[in-house]
């Protein structure tokens, strides 16, 4: 299934339950591509995105968000069979908003192809703990890695949401 842009654009949400069933290869390729065509500040791609899918590893990082919400319970992920990881590598003065606009591609890719998701805070404080520096050294890659954003992907088992309406005065033209 692919949707015209500007439809994915207007009509993607916020999901917030998802089936346990892990993705199909293709979607998450697509999805990870569109982050790869994200803007960066000078075209640097000074980003890193990491896709977690073993269980073990999708647990460790919902447990440790839940950690740094400080709610061990809390399941901050909803139950996403994947989790998207984005970060700075200080490659470019703009590399915080560069992970933003890499996970805004993600997220809209991943309703164009059919999956739900979910922007979810916390990345940077997750990655500063001590577990967090160890998953990144246990998965071959630099501690110095600052988090910017994650995300919660999956079949979304819920209705679509429906869009608060936008706020009268959202844009001024001059
Ligand atoms: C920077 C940022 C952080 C967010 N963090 C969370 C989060 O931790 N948990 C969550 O459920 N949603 C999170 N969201 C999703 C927003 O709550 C959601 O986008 C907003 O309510 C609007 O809904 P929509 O995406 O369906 O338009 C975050 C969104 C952004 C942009």
């Amino acid at each position: 299934m692919k949707l015209e842009a500007l439809e994915v654009l207007k009509n993607r949400r916020a999901i917030r339950a998802y089936k346990p069933d892990q993705i199909a290869d293709e979607a998450l390729n697509a999805v990870l591509e569109a982050g790869t065509y994200a803007p960066t500040g000078a075209g640097t791609q000074g980003v890193q995105i990491v896709a977690v899918q073993s269980p073990e590893n999708v647990a460790a990082v919902d447990a440790l968000n839940a950690k740094v919400l400080n709610n061990p319970a809390a399941h901050p992920y909803y139950g996403a069979p994947t989790i998207l990881l984005v970060f700075e590598t200080q490659a470019c003065v703009t590399h915080e908003l560069d992970g933003a606009a890499v996970c805004t591609n993600m997220l809209n890719a991943a309703y164009a192809v059919g999956l739900g998701s979910c922007w979810i805070h916390r990345c940077k404080q997750m990655f500063e703990l001590p577990e967090g520096k160890a998953l990144l050294k246990q998965w071959g890659l630099p501690e110095t890695l600052t988090g910017v954003a994650s995300i919660a992907l999956g079949y979304a088992a819920c209705e679509q949401p429906v869009a608060k309406p936008r706020k009268a005065d959202y844009i001024v033209r001059v």
